[in-house]
């Protein structure tokens, strides 16, 4: 595991940045998998200006997202699959038919579930995943359990993230209680994994998921056993290690 200390948000996001248009830059063909939250927002604006400049190109890169909102449409504002348009996808040259979301439409939950596992499968995996952290240290939505689930499933959030998610929508009621998300074995088979973490108030999840014990307790602490997992922390989130 290797920690990048940024110096704030902005330094997070360029430092985050960095290392996918690397990515980018040497495999044009790439598969991103990609994160909402406010996190990953500002690594997305740097690489929309980087691509404006003309020196990124994603023309060739496909990328699948680790998570959406059961009982959303994708035209929805709080979806999944709308703010990826509105925060990157609609500012860069990547073909819409290369990108790839769980359908939160679809009420099947086990079909859509091993559909989205044969989508993963059949674009030969994930190059560089992209990952933000969750309060109760989350990944995608995968929430704190007794065992880690391996592929996609369809996950029931917790109080905690209900909580936290609640500042994106009118109402606290709005928030959907249910996720399909991608499973820790989907995420943990990528070849990297970057995850962007920023401000006080996650510094004891930090502390507890990459210096404690590896536990579903705190899914992200699996990480810690990934072959190449780089943490960008700017100092308010790395100050309670
Ligand atoms: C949501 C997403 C996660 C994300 C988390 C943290 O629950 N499903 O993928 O990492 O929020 O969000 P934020 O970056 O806004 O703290």
């Amino acid at each position: 595991m290797k920690i990048i200390h940024a110096r704030d948000y902005d330094h997070m996001s360029r430092q985050a940045a960095n290392i996918i248009s690397a990515q980018v830059i040497l495999k044009p063909n790439s598969v991103l998998g990609l994160a909402t939250g406010a996190s990953p927002i500002g690594t997305y604006r740097q690489l929309i200006e980087w691509y404006r400049k003309g020196d990124l190109d994603f023309g060739q890169v496909r990328t699948v997202n680790l998570d959406e909102y059961v009982g959303l449409a994708p035209e929805d504002e709080q979806s999944y699959a709308c703010f990826m348009r509105r925060n990157f996808f609609d500012s860069v040259n990547i073909y819409p038919s290369n990108t790839y979301i769980p359908y939160g439409l679809n009420p099947n939950a086990e079909d859509e579930c091993s559909r989205y596992d044969a989508v993963i499968r059949a674009l030969g995996g994930i190059d560089l995943q992209l990952l933000g952290l969750g309060p109760n240290g989350h990944i995608g939505f995968n929430e704190p359990a007794d065992f880690f689930t391996k592929g996609t499933h369809m996950v029931s959030l917790s109080e905690a993230t209900i909580q936290a998610n609640k500042r994106f929508f009118e109402k606290e009621e709005d928030v959907p209680r249910f996720a399909y998300t991608m499973g820790i074995c989907d995420i943990m088979q990528a070849e990297r994994v970057v995850m962007v973490v920023s401000g006080a108030a996650k510094a004891p999840v930090v502390r507890d998921a990459f210096f404690g014990p590896v536990t579903p307790r705190v899914p992200a602490s699996i990480l810690q056993l990934h072959k190449d997992f780089t943490l960008v922390a700017d100092e308010e989130a790395l100050s309670a290690c």
